[in-house]
């Protein structure tokens, strides 16, 4: 009798990048160890936590999550649980000091040699960590495991890595390592091997993806702004967008091919993090608000129906109320699509844990919910300025609440609902918007 296939539970926290990092290790460990991907938890042969370090909340809920894995194991004493990503490369070992359930800790750059891992521990029952920094090695898997099958007609592709900014309250360059581009064939074969998938949107990913520089066959290198131009030509391919993107690196050419790139978005998510001058500069972002807004009024010169999101952190360390006034300020002049905002989180090595965190968390929250008050309302505000309008929708799927109904998304990531045939899935369409509910749009089918 056949033993029926051992099952891979993945659990994936934080950004688009490790969304991106999961769905290829899940792909390696089928292929490599003939793992099943499953939902269900409590059948798991191995486990998987692909973890997030950019707040404190994000890693305590990790390792409670952790800890709530006892039983289970207990059930099932064969059972492998991994840790992965940016918790895992800063806490190394002393994860398993907090939670010795587990039995490999692998990092945003050696996810590649799980499949070895996993076997060595087989093996031994010796635990494995091993969380250096490994682009190469990564990027020469990525390119292995281009052409395998994506269930969606948006696909993320991750073109660079790291960050050399070291902005003062940020983990990244110490989670993900110094900048490193793919090169410019391995991204465009991933590209095609997508559109010849009927991937219709691809969203390009970097922590710092205006800095790409990838090196191409001749020995030039390509930046971003050419890279778009390369994919734009793949004609599957009809959406284009990038993420995330850093104010001071978001140059002229970058803004000139909203002019003309038909294919790229008109939506970015350029995050600001203070309107403040003095908090910017303690941020080390390297621009003031006024070079923020001349950047954004640029944009809207060159493509006047942008719309823009950004990121805030609240209550940075010595903020004033009148430096948090000039955030509120800000947002409020710039009018925003929707944005995330945060309170500010300690982490650990980061230049700003050398200043107190002295701002007291009641005044944080309330910051944190005034802004959002603003920032609720500029989105919204884009919302319904929607209603009439003839918008593209890249079709993902059957709606949730409505089985008769399709569900897409906007150039500018509006969950948007609408009645049309099943055979729709996976195509672009043209969808008027007829109103604006909580978290999503309705529409009607028009056909051009
Ligand atoms: N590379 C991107 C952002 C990556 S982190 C950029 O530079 O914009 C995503 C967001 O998390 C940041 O934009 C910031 O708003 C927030 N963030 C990062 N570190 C934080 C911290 N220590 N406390 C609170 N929010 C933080
Ligand atoms: Fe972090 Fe700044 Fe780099 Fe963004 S640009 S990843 S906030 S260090
Ligand atoms: Fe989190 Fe690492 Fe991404 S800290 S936001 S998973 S780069």
């Amino acid at each position: 009798m056949q033993n029926s296939p051992k099952k891979l539970f993945m659990q994936t926290y934080g950004c688009q990048m490790n969304e991106y990092d999961s769905l290829k290790i899940s792909k390696l460990m089928s292929a490599a160890c003939g793992f099943v991907v499953s939902n269900n938890i409590e059948e798991a042969d191995m486990i998987i936590f692909n973890t997030c370090s950019i707040r404190e909340k994000a890693q305590q809920k990790m390792f409670s999550e952790l800890g709530a894995l006892n039983p289970l194991k207990q059930q099932n004493p064969n059972l492998v649980v991994a840790v992965g990503g940016c918790v895992a490369s800063q806490e190394k070992k002393n994860i398993i000091r907090r939670a010795p359930i587990v039995n490999i800790v692998f990092g945003p750059q050696t996810w590649q040699s799980l499949p070895e891992f996993y076997k060595t521990y087989l093996a031994t029952k010796t635990r494995v960590i091993n969380t250096e920094f490994q682009a190469v090695e990564k990027f020469a898997c990525l390119a292995n495991l281009a052409a395998t099958k994506t269930p969606f007609p948006v696909a993320y592709i991750s073109i660079m890595e790291g960050c050399n900014n070291f902005c003062s309250y940020c983990v990244v360059p110490y989670t993900r390592g110094r900048e490193i581009s793919r090169s410019f064939a391995d991204v465009m074969l991933e590209v095609n091997a997508l559109a010849h998938q009927g991937v219709k949107e691809i969203n390009f990913l970097g922590q710092n993806v205006n800095n790409y520089s990838g090196i191409k066959s001749d020995g030039s290198t390509s930046n971003l702004a050419h890279l778009i131009q390369a994919a734009a030509q793949i004609p599957q391919i009809s959406r284009i967008r990038f993420t995330t993107s850093h104010p001071a690196h978001f140059d002229d050419e970058l803004i000139a091919l909203y002019a003309h790139e038909k294919k790229l978005v008109h939506h970015v998510h350029l995050p600001v993090q203070s309107g403040s001058n003095r908090i910017l500069k303690l941020m080390r972002r390297n621009y003031t608000h006024e070079e923020y807004r001349e950047k954004i009024a640029k944009l809207r010169t060159i493509c006047p129906n942008i719309t823009i999101a950004t990121d805030f952190i609240v209550g940075f360390p010595g903020e004033t109320e009148e430096e948090f006034f000039a955030t509120l300020d800000l947002a409020t002049t710039i009018g925003f699509d929707i944005s995330f905002s945060f309170m500010y989180s300690q982490r650990p090595n980061t230049l700003s844990a050398k200043l107190p965190d002295d701002i007291p968390l009641n005044i944080k929250k309330q910051r944190l919910y005034a802004l959002q008050k603003v920032l609720n309302a500029s989105a919204k505000k884009v919302s319904q300025e929607m209603v009439g309008t003839i918008q593209k929708i890249i079709v993902a799927d059957f709606s949730r609440k409505n089985k008769q109904q399709l569900v897409g998304r906007t150039a500018n990531n509006r969950i948007v609902n609408f009645t049309a045939p099943a055979d729709l899935i996976g195509q672009e369409v043209a969808v008027k918007i007829t109103s604006v509910l909580t978290n999503s749009l309705q529409g009607e089918l028009v056909l051009l």
